[in-house]
């Protein structure tokens, strides 16, 4: 298979940004001095460093798009009214379009999805399988008493290797843990489109069909993690045999025609920033999420969302899938992996869409794992040029962490190529000085999901 990622037919070379400014967000300089004080306040943790001390934001693409004129405007038309309002039925059909799942549950936010399903779902003692589990869709799983279990493809494990589908699902260690474990304890089958937690990479609709077909036969519901759906189906459509002449939106609903149902977090593919749903095609099951999210998320036409709020997801879903942005989104996600990476920083190959991920263990090999080497990867860009990006490794993961890597998340239709410009001499100026950086000492960590709160301090005396 091909990779090439290069846009379908441009009319001119240059891919530009597809939209022009209509209100800006002024940024804040900020010096070295200042960012090596708030760093020691921080305790060279990120997530506590206020966003007005942030220059370029990459810490997450998730709630940060940048709303349309489409979608400001729809703002205005939310029918706030608790029951049966107008815009949940607009947001209903827009999801119908395009998913085709007979109910569609609002709530919150992606998380708000994974705890309904799951408890729903999910007894003790369950497995639930998944190309990666992200890490708030493992921990609701494991609060639902079950145990959650990753089986990407062996050959996401090579970060250098330029594949195509290094999100896929390994079906024959699926089939195999159908086997041990037998059906009756699978609730269900989840894949996450794209890979989130395995470097952003597509997952192909052929490893979809297998995914499908295991989990046909042994009579198990198979779920996707649609957060990234869009960007998943313009990769198959420029990588997977017999999808070029297909739309983006075509792709997607043979996506979802394969699954039962799906959990999305609107926060990152409807370019809202709040929302998500829950889709099913089980009556039984719908029933009883309808009952569960009364509970805590509200009643089942808002789901703990305002009516606006709904409208903006309607609105975005339409555009998420407009060509012109998905070649663009892909193209700005592509120079910037390839500028650095054709330097000579190690990144996850090849770029996926929604980030890059820099393999920190290979730039860093002085730093030892013990030491976190992506942390202080993270932490040497923010002190050098005030970009903020996050770490996923043995901070977040603990000593499960596979990689250490340090993700650089784009926003939607938020950052220009001069922005991005500017990154990519911060990270070669960095790799430039790379000897330099030093490990750090973990000082501070909560019981539970410590990356958020935990503090460091600098090794010393580490050797070069
Ligand atoms: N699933 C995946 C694959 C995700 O990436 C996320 C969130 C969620 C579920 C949960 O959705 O945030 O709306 O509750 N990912 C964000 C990130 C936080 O930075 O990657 P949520």
């Amino acid at each position: 298979m091909k990779i090439d990622d290069s846009p379908d037919a441009p009319p001119m070379k240059t891919i530009i940004e597809p939209f022009r400014i209509k209100a800006v967000e002024p940024l804040r300089q900020t010096t070295v001095e200042e960012r090596e004080r708030l760093l020691a306040e921080a305790g060279y943790n990120l997530f506590l460093i206020d966003a007005r001390n942030i220059l370029i934001d990459l810490l997450t693409d998730s709630g940060t798009s940048a709303m349309s004129t489409e979608q400001w405007a729809a703002l205005m038309r939310g029918d706030e009214s608790y029951a049966g309002s107008e815009s949940f039925h607009r947001m209903r059909r827009a999801v119908e379009g395009i998913f085709g799942f007979r109910h569609v549950i609002p709530t919150h936010q992606g998380r708000a999805v994974e705890r309904i399903l799951f408890s729903v779902m999910c007894r003790k003692g369950d497995v639930v399988p998944s190309n990666t589990h992200f890490d708030t869709t493992r921990a609701n799983i494991e609060a639902a008493g079950a145990e959650a279990v990753d089986l990407p493809a062996p050959e996401s494990a090579d970060t250098q290797a330029r594949l195509p589908f290094k999100g896929n699902m390994d079906v024959d260690a699926l089939r195999r843990l159908i086997g041990e474990v037998t059906p009756a304890r699978i609730p269900l089958i989840l894949l996450t489109v794209t890979n989130n937690s395995m470097g952003g990479q597509p997952v192909s609709m052929e490893n979809i069909r297998a995914v499908r077909a295991a989990a046909g036969e042994s009579g198990i519901p198979f779920y996707l993690d649609a957060c990234r759906f869009a960007e998943n189906a313009w990769f198959i459509k420029l990588r997977e045999e017999g999808y070029a002449g297909r739309t983006p939106k075509q792709i997607a609903q043979e996506m979802f025609s394969l699954a039962d149902g799906c959990t999305f977090s609107a926060k990152k593919d409807a370019f809202a920033n709040i929302g998500g749903f829950l889709a099913t095609n089980s009556d039984a099951l719908a029933e009883q999420e309808r009952n569960l999210l009364i509970l805590t998320e509200g009643f089942p036409t808002y789901g703990g969302l305002a009516g606006r709020d709904l409208e903006a997801i309607a609105v975005g879903l339409e555009e998420v899938l407009d060509e012109d942005y998905l070649r663009y989104r892909i193209a700005s996600a592509l120079y910037l992996g390839r500028h650095i990476a054709d330097r000579g920083v190690p990144i996850v190959e090849p770029p996926g869409a929604h980030a890059i991920y820099i393999d920190a263990l290979r730039l860093l090999p002085h730093i030892p794992p013990r030491e976190f080497p992506a942390q202080a990867l993270a932490v040497e860009l923010y002190r050098h040029a005030g970009i903020r990006s996050v770490e996923i490794g043995s901070v977040m993961l603990g000593a499960g962490a596979r990689q250490e890597l340090v993700r650089l998340a784009l926003p939607r239709r938020v950052y220009t190529q001069s922005h991005i410009d500017y990154v990519v001499e911060a990270v070669l100026e960095v790799f430039g000085q790379r000897h330099r950086i030093r490990g750090l000492e973990m000082i501070y960590e909560a019981k539970f999901l410590r990356h958020f709160t935990a503090r460091f301090r600098p090794v010393v005396d580490s050797p070069a």
